[in-house]
């Protein structure tokens, strides 16, 4: 007989010898020992260059340690598959060639032993391989919008142009289609409409994840890491928020991070940072978002190194009801006059005007240290809004753009339901970009407009519609380009004379649609998305957004039709309207009607766009 203390001591070996007993694997290319209820190890014992890590979207994440010889590399949060896999994503295993990896992984579900963790979906399903499939498998992902190859995307950032390139830098989830892990994504493109992805440009480190931010070319090497790099500075995340500055010397592919991080702190939650050059001040300007505190910080800098704070805006000022986020400070003609003005750029989350996340704005003077929004005649700030879609957020301009030119990309979605939209392989795409304006509103005030760039006119191919008619209430109908999935730019000047409103309705043979009305009296812009498509994912996401149109008489429209968003651009980008729908097939019919008397429609043009490889 065993003494009861020997028992206790056999039972508890005979646990651990069964803990230690590797479960089954998809193949011997990895190697499970589980040492806990809720650790793992996961050893790589196979020769290729990924590992694939079974993700299931609905589970909690889990901690992934890599250890690279024992030491500890890197840590990811991963949402490692419970009771079924819904995609795998890649960790790369190239860098670590020769040397021995193993996952130490401790899970965040509750489990009464160690037997229960075995059966955990996830173990059979690592495996190594020699690739990585990135071909498009979703229906819904753009054809001639940015995306990210695979993985979750939030705010474009630390974009700039150089020597004919163009930089997009992202938030990026690697290792997941939800929010975490956040890395600098990167893309670039000749033309701003054909992307080519790039290994990640900046990693999380023991200062944290990497925020947004910006970057700049230091053409005089005010920085001293030497003449035309590239300077990105972002916030570190992690129990703080502090700006951190990273440098590269060959043009924004690989960078690295300055020894002496982080460079601007201060005790309270502020992200963003976003740098450009002040000709008449000769210096530096960093605006950075005092996010709980609904202001933007100015600081200035000879060096990019040190950094001073001038002042701050935006307190009690303009839409307060959100964090402040993303800010962007530039100098633009207003169009008509020899003046100049400045634009803040503020993304405010939530408090948008149709709920969740937008990008509102100020114009007034910038000095060199201070900024002052003009004011109405009353005194007041008016709030003031640069796209009235759901789906616009945190954009920021390129940095050395050429030719003058203010050149902006969001992000097409919103933080209401952009973790829940129906894709799986990727989620969220970037807006197309566009160019910055001021213009004087038919009420004499001055506001941004924000026009497609010219680029995307290549994008056109041979009109397929080319028509003008009077609009009545009976609906005109045309047919959208169908061997590209109806996915198009429409074109259009409408004069509502007697008409009350025009509706452009898309549609599919499922009765799926989103309407589109000019109404005239109103001088309102609007779109229904209520019957789009899949609505049902979040109950924020069904919506009509309108948007004001500072323009009497007849109106042109430009309408981008992509797998799942439609943009409406109003004259130049007065008004402009950004909005994701998820049809269940593609729409196939643009169907025109007048409500309320007759209006004439002019150059109808519907052209096929060719979709870029992204
Ligand atoms: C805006 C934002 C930024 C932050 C980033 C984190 O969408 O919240 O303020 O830097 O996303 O991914």
């Amino acid at each position: 007989m065993l003494s009861d203390k020997r028992l206790a001591a056999f039972a508890a070996a005979i646990v651990a010898a069964a803990a230690l007993t590797p479960s089954l694997t998809a193949d011997d290319s990895v190697k499970i020992e589980h040492l806990g209820t809720n650790n793992t190890l996961v050893r790589v014992t196979g020769d290729g260059d990924i590992l694939l890590m079974p993700v299931q979207e609905s589970i909690d994440d889990a901690k992934v340690n890599v250890l690279v010889d024992g030491k500890n590399e890197r840590t990811m949060f991963v949402r490692l598959a419970k009771s079924k896999v819904d995609y795998k994503v890649p960790f790369d295993l190239t860098p670590y060639k020769g040397h021995n990896v193993v996952l130490n992984i401790i899970t965040n579900q509750s489990r009464a032993n160690v037997r229960e963790a075995k059966d955990d979906a996830c173990w059979a399903n690592f495996s190594v391989t020699d690739s990585f499939p990135t071909e498009n498998t979703e229906k819904y992902r753009p054809a001639f919008h940015h995306t990210p190859l695979y993985g979750w995307m939030n705010d474009p950032n630390g974009m700039f142009y150089k020597d004919g390139v163009w930089h997009l830098y992202y938030q990026w989830n690697p290792y997941g289609s939800k929010w975490q892990n956040m890395t600098w994504g990167h893309s670039t493109s000749p033309d701003l409409v054909n992307w080519t992805h790039h290994p990640a440009a900046i990693e999380p480190d023991g200062l944290g994840t990497i925020f947004s931010g910006s970057s700049v070319v230091d053409r005089n090497n005010t920085s001293g890491f030497g003449k035309d790099a590239v300077i990105a500075f972002y916030t570190s995340a992690d129990a703080s928020q502090i700006q951190s500055m990273a440098h590269s010397s060959d043009n924004g592919m690989t960078f690295t991070k300055f020894a002496g991080n982080p460079v601007i702190t201060l005790d309270s939650e502020a992200r963003d940072p976003n740098m450009f050059w002040h000709q008449e001040s000769g210096q530096w300007v960093l605006t950075l978002a005092h996010a709980l505190d609904h202001e933007m910080l100015i600081f200035t800098s000879p060096d990019l190194r040190n950094w001073t704070l001038q002042s701050a805006f935006g307190k009690g000022l303009g839409c307060q009801d959100g964090v402040w986020e993303c800010p962007d400070l530039f100098q633009l003609p207003v169009d008509g006059t020899d003046k100049k003005k400045w634009v803040l750029l503020c993304n405010i989350n939530p408090g948008g005007p149709f709920g969740g996340s937008a990008t509102q704005y100020f114009i007034g003077d910038f000095d060199g240290k201070t900024f002052k929004a003009e004011t109405l005649a009353d005194g007041t700030v008016p709030t003031k809004w640069l796209d009235y879609g759901k789906d616009h957020y945190a954009t920021v301009s390129f940095s050395d753009a050429p030719d003058n030119r203010r050149t902006v990309i969001g992000w097409m979605s919103n933080w209401q339901y952009a973790a829940e939209v129906p894709t799986m392989q990727y989620r969220s795409a970037n807006t197309l970009p566009r160019e910055m304006g001021i213009f004087t509103g038919d009420d004499g005030q001055l506001y941004v407009s924000s026009a497609p760039s010219p680029e995307v006119d290549a994008l056109r191919g041979k009109a397929v519609v080319n028509r003008s008619f009077t609009a009545k209430a009976s609906a005109k109908k045309f047919n959208l380009p169908a061997d590209n999935d109806g996915i198009c730019e429409i074109a259009l000047d409408i004069d509502t004379r007697t008409a009350k409103a025009v509706t452009l309705t898309l549609s599919n043979a499922q009765g799926e649609k989103s309407a589109i009305t000019y109404n005239a009296a109103g001088h309102t812009l609007s779109m229904d998305r209520t019957q789009s498509g899949i609505v049902d994912f979040s109950q924020d996401f069904p919506a009509v957004t309108a948007a004001p149109v500072h323009n009497a008489g007849p109106i042109s429209l430009r309408i981008f039709v992509d797998r799942s968003s439609i943009e409406v651009f109003e004259k130049d980008g007065r008004a402009v309207m950004t909005n994701l729908v998820f049809p269940t097939s593609p729409y196939t019919t643009l169907s025109v009607a007048a409500d309320g008397g007759q209006a004439k429609v002019q150059n109808l043009r519907i052209y096929p766009l060719t979709p870029a490889a992204n």
